[in-house]
């Protein structure tokens, strides 16, 4: 199940399996940008891992004091200072090779899945991926307890959370121009879903 916000433990247990199985769509020179970097915990481990890629960190203004306390205490020196995104509001002008977002799907509100498709979807070059790691329900298979469960506590800690479905977000992906790429299971009944831009 995914982490909470403010809670890095997840993040900390998720980001060795999260490396490796982004590793093989990180070639050289691959610009990211992570959405909702939390306390850095995905970029740390995995620029450390592969200094040949640029990874720009982001984070919403509620969430960017913890972020750069963080990185007050433990410094990433290889890369750039953190953005302030919220995906319903303007994006960086940039182009990317890469979208990469951790748990973030189920806390943001479907105005911001929406909005994460329709403006990631505009800063990806040709060729980029849109990745998403975390829990999903998938409308052609039962859905785990441990994911039900965890839809169940968002919901009632608020209406707008929950665990989207694989089916909604290849829609939304569709409609801005991505197709499917990979659907990987990851531990814990988590997947990593990749969608690729013409
Ligand atoms: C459960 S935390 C995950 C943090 C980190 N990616 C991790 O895996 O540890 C959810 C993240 O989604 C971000 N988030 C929520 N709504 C957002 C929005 N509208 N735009 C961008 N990020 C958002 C939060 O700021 C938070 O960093």
């Amino acid at each position: 199940m995914a982490s909470q916000i403010g809670d890095t433990r997840a993040a900390v247990r998720n980001r060795a399996p999260i490396y490796e199985a982004l590793s093989p769509w990180l070639s050289p020179g691959t610009r990211v940008l992570e959405i909702g970097s939390g306390q850095g915990v995905h970029a740390r481990y995995i620029t450390e891992r592969r200094p040949d890629i640029a990874w720009q960190m982001s984070e919403t203004s509620a969430g960017m004091a913890a972020l750069c306390d963080r990185l007050s205490r433990e410094p990433i020196t290889t890369q750039p200072a953190p953005i302030t995104l919220d995906v319903r509001q303007a994006w960086p002008a940039g182009q990317y090779t890469m979208i990469f977002g951790a748990n973030i799907a189920h806390i943001m509100p479907m105005t911001g899945v929406r909005a994460l498709f329709h403006h990631g979807a505009a800063v990806l070059e040709a060729g980029g991926h849109l990745c998403l790691y975390g829990p999903f329900f998938d409308t052609r298979q039962t859905a785990g307890a441990g994911n039900q469960r965890f839809d169940a506590a968002l919901r009632a800690r608020d209406p707008a959370m929950g665990l989207r479905t694989r089916q909604t977000l290849d829609a939304l992906a569709g409609a801005a121009g991505l197709v499917p790429a990979a659907c990987q299971i990851m531990p814990r009944d988590n997947r990593l879903l990749i969608w690729s831009k013409r």
